[in-house]
């Protein structure tokens, strides 16, 4: 409770510009507020929200599988992937790497998972800037389907210690 009452009569309704500038923010509240779902199932750039609880062992496993399975050359002693298109892709995180490297064709779509061995990594795809967070724990699944050749570069935006600014891996998109 104040010390002062203020007077019965002390709302003033808005008027003149105060209107206006009340009436514009509301609107754009309004917009802001149906962008949300809007962007959810129009957006181009989404999680599919999809993830599922795994052991960083039985991730390194699935993972060392899809390498033997589907590898077609090597660059710098990482492997190069091609994954059947259509079919399942997966990228390991871990201080400081990302594993392994990628070889997809445009226009294909691909599920790709994606989780890390030790701690929080940040996966992010340059130059598109796509965004997602990589936990320990949970084997995180995209639908990917890229739309333009070229050599992409995957960084760490996630600071994960001494090696985080070398934490970059590649997937490459051929026509
Ligand atoms: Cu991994 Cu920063």
């Amino acid at each position: 409770m104040s010390i002062y009452q203020p007077p019965a009569d002390w709302f003033k309704a808005p008027k003149g510009g105060e209107r206006v500038w009340i009436g514009l923010a509301l609107t754009w509240c309004m917009v802001m507020s149906v962008a949300m779902p809007y962007w959810h199932f129009y957006g181009k750039q989404n999680s599919t929200g999809e993830s599922y609880r795994v052991t960083p062992a039985e991730y390194a496993q699935r993972v060392g599988k899809f390498i033997q399975t589907n590898k077609v050359g090597e660059m710098n002693g990482m492997p190069v992937v091609e994954p059947a298109p259509g079919g399942d892709a997966y990228l390991q995180a871990q201080m400081w790497l990302w594993m392994p490297i990628l070889k997809l064709r445009k226009g294909q779509t691909y599920r790709l998972h994606i989780s890390s061995l030790d701690l929080q990594h940040g996966f992010s795809l340059l130059p598109m800037n796509m965004n997602f967070q990589v936990l320990p724990g949970y084997d995180h699944v995209l639908t990917l389907t890229p739309t333009s050749s070229g050599e992409f570069s995957i960084v760490c935006n996630e600071f994960c210690g001494i090696g985080h600014h070398m934490m970059t891996g590649r997937i490459i998109v051929e026509d």
